[in-house]
């Protein structure tokens, strides 16, 4: 998001979201809002499910009827070139060119894209994401799930981040992309920088690095797509070569592709962490789980909707769209408050409870409409996975301290460290 978000040029448009006096980037930068942001949430969305910050002209939308509506409506895209206080504008790429640069490079790609481009590109990726088409890398899964579970001390205090998330969500993606070990220092640095793009608390640093970054990313790629190691048609890369040579993508918007499906790969480390953690915050839900492995599945879905990773999921509006009572403005940037939305009482039975057997949980932490998350069926499996290896080998796990949320960004809810304790090692 351009630094230059603050600067109102935007004329007064009429709409009648509530503009209510909340300092919205004051409040995405306290650390105790980003450590739990739900109570602030559920009071600022009972004010009105729809806000326009007079500040910067952003729309944020905190209802689940109204985000669900607004991410499936044809007249709300994702190009945020037209955004027209955004950094494509005259103004701001003038302002701050680095900006320009970073998000001028990364933004031919699907995620970015608005009809028919996007389909153009999702088509090449769709199939392979499916479930049926996942179950080629179960065994890989399951087996870093296992290695990273017998590889921990039992009955010792250790940051599950960095013993199992972290390596977990790393490994999962390097194998199913095929990139090699050797490489995994610069891809852990690579990811890194790139997951940044989008947390409104960048600094101009952060930028250069994300640049550096994309640039080596996308360097690796091409190499690699030029040796030919890969086969057309086959795996990821090479389903990008074949869209490639048959011109239905072009160079950038092939290796933007691949970078930000190696690089979402990093999000399995949210969920399993921030999910762990609500288990350990309900022992009973926790226990009726070991006792109903059944459950796992809509466990998992209430883990994503209780304590989700994701915040901000965007869009742009392509004409004017009137949501209920609001009209939101062509050119207009809206952002849904995912952890809002999934704590909406219309929507969510007893929405602050964490209830593993939830039996209605349409939470819209991936999105919804045509670029809803592509991985979300790698997620859950490999969530699946790393749950039953736990609770398989580990008789017991408590929390043996504080777990310390990240404070350096607004656009995601992880966790920096986790300290736990597995016990009665099976
Ligand atoms: C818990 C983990 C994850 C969460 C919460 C998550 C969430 C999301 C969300 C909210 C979107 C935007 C949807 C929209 O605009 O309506 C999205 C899109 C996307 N996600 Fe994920 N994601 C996760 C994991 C992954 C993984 C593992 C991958 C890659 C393997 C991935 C790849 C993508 C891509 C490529 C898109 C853009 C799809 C499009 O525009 O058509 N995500 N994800």
């Amino acid at each position: 998001m351009p630094e230059s978000k603050r600067k109102d040029s935007e004329p007064v448009l009429h709409s009648s979201a509530s503009s209510s006096k909340i300092d919205w980037w004051t409040m995405f930068t306290d650390p105790k809002f980003l450590a739990s942001p739900y109570a602030e949430l559920n009071r600022i969305r009972e004010i009105a499910p729809i806000q326009k910050d007079p500040v910067s002209g952003v729309y944020f939308v905190l209802g689940h009827p109204e985000f669900r509506r607004m991410a499936t409506a044809p007249e709300m895209g994702r190009d945020t070139r037209l955004w027209s206080n955004g950094w494509s504008s005259p103004e701001n790429s003038r302002n701050d060119p680095l900006s320009y640069e970073l998000f001028s490079t990364f933004q031919p790609q699907m995620t970015n894209a608005n009809p028919p481009d996007h389909r153009r590109m999702r088509d090449v990726y769709e199939k392979a994401f499916r479930q049926t088409d996942l179950q080629v890398f179960r065994p890989m899964i399951e087996e870093e799930c296992r290695a990273l579970a017998e590889a921990v001390p039992g009955d010792t205090p250790l940051d599950f981040m960095e013993a199992v998330a972290n390596p977990l969500a790393r490994n999962v993606s390097r194998k199913a992309f095929q990139i090699p070990v050797e490489l995994d220092e610069d891809l852990t640095r690579w990811v890194a920088a790139l997951s940044l793009v989008g947390n409104i608390m960048m600094s101009a640093d952060q930028k250069r690095d994300a640049l550096t970054a994309l640039t080596e990313f996308r360097c690796y790629l091409r190499e690699r797509i030029a040796t030919g190691i890969d086969d057309p048609g086959d795996g990821f890369v090479g389903l990008t070569m074949t869209a490639l040579a048959d011109g239905v993508m072009d160079e950038d918007e092939g290796l933007n592709n691949l970078v930000t499906l190696i690089s979402g790969g990093i999000a399995i480390a949210t969920l399993v962490g921030n999910g762990l953690l609500a288990l350990l915050r309900h022992p009973d839900q926790f226990e009726k789980l070991r006792q109903h492995r059944e459950l796992l599945r809509p466990a998992i879905e209430e883990m994503l909707r209780y304590e989700p990773g994701g915040s901000f999921i965007l869009r742009v509006a392509i004409e004017d769209y009137r949501c209920g009572e609001v009209l939101i403005p062509a050119g207009s940037l809206a952002i849904g408050l995912v952890a809002a939305t999934g704590r909406d009482p219309r929507t969510f039975e007893q929405p602050d409870r964490f209830e593993i057997a939830r039996k209605a949980n349409p939470h819209i932490v991936f999105g919804a409409g045509a670029h809803i998350c592509i991985g979300k069926a790698l997620v859950r499996m490999t969530a699946m996975a790393l749950f039953e290896t736990l609770m398989d080998r580990f008789e017991r796990i408590d929390l043996a301290g504080d777990p310390v949320w990240w404070t350096h960004r607004s656009d995601q809810h992880g966790l920096h460290t986790l300290p736990v304790k597995l016990g009665n090692a099976r």
